[in-house]
């Protein structure tokens, strides 16, 4: 079965500048050295569970210097049956929360049909102990790519899902800002069934290259398009044919140093580098 998991995003560009301490530099000098921007979409994490445990510098808001715990049943905070983030995340997560919007919404409100007035921590109704699961944290030595890259370039530390839902209404909001009111893996993304303008669209618009590499499996019930082949434009362009490839491809050109300005990578979905559960995390 394919689960059906929300897309975290780590955007990495190839070339992020820390300046020397003293020097000051305009927009304009960093600008023209970046020659590719590489983005690479996985599935949803938090920002707690993947990177909460980094400690290279004490102001990441992560959970080193919190005790963070939820009462076990969210109707009654009074019994003591604590649940609380630890350092044990597992590499393989066992469980994968139902995070359809009615399963989020579950999670967050404690009811699936939420009104302002029960906003309430995480919490999942039923079966709380494998869901617990979802709030330990990995350490830096679990997520040792990760962990260089954020030492090294940028870490934000404020993630926000555009749809507390599945995975491709929310690729659509990274590809095109919207995802024209999807709230579920429907067919529309099989078919190059959206209509709006996608960032692939505008980048050839501007003359700017582009690749949409992908190790999807695609099909109904296999996995998911790569997120270009979202859009109607991706086709009636032709830029299906020329503008999506397999990721042996986007390993290949890395190599040989022919990647276009902008590269897009969508993982397999859903059980090997894409950080959904049962994904091993070291694989993302
Ligand atoms: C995202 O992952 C976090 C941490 O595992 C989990 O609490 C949350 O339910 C997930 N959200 C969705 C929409 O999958
Ligand atoms: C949670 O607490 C509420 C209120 O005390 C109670 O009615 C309910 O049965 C409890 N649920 C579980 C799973 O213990
Ligand atoms: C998630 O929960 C919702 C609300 O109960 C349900 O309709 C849906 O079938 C569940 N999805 C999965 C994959 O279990
Ligand atoms: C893109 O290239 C075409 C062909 O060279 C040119 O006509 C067009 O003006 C260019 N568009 C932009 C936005 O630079
Ligand atoms: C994608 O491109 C190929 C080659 O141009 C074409 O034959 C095919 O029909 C296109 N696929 C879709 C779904 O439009
Ligand atoms: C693509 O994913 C499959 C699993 O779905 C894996 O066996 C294969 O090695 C992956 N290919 C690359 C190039 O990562």
């Amino acid at each position: 079965m394919v689960g059906l998991k929300i897309a975290a995003v780590a955007a990495l560009s190839s070339a992020v500048l820390a300046a020397p301490q003293g020097t000051t530099y305009s927009p304009g000098d960093w600008k023209s050295k970046i020659k590719n921007v590489v983005v690479l979409v996985e599935e949803n994490r938090s920002f707690d569970t993947f990177a909460g445990g980094l400690s290279y510098n004490p102001a990441i808001d992560g959970l080193l210097h919190h005790n963070y715990c939820n009462s076990m049943n969210a109707s009654d905070p009074a019994q003591m049956d604590d649940v609380c983030a630890g350092p044990r995340a597992n590499d393989v997560a066992p469980d994968d929360p139902n995070h359809s919007i009615s399963g989020v919404n579950m999670q967050i409100f404690s009811t699936y049909h939420p009104d302002e007035m029960q906003v309430d921590e995480f919490h999942e109704a039923e079966n709380m102990h494998p869901r617990a699961e979802a709030i330990n944290y990995y350490t830096p030595d679990q997520v040792r790519v990760f962990n260089t890259m954020a030492e090294n370039f940028v870490l934000f530390d404020r993630w926000f899902a555009s749809v507390p839902g599945p995975t491709n209404p929310n690729r659509a909001y990274i590809t095109s800002g919207t995802s024209h009111g999807h709230g579920q893996n429907d067919n529309a993304f099989n078919v190059y069934g959206l209509s709006q303008k996608s960032i692939f669209q505008q980048l050839s618009e501007n003359n700017i290259t582009w690749m949409n590499y992908q190790n999807s499996t695609t099909g109904p019930g296999l996995g998911f398009n790569p997120d270009a082949a979202f859009y109607s434009w991706t086709a009636t362009s032709g830029a299906n044919a020329t503008n999506i490839a397999p990721l042996d491809q986007f390993y290949a050109d890395a190599k040989a140093g022919t990647l276009p300005q902008f590269t897009y990578i969508n993982p397999e979905c859903c059980s090997y580098q894409s950080f959904h559960p049962p994904s091993p995390i070291t694989l993302g």
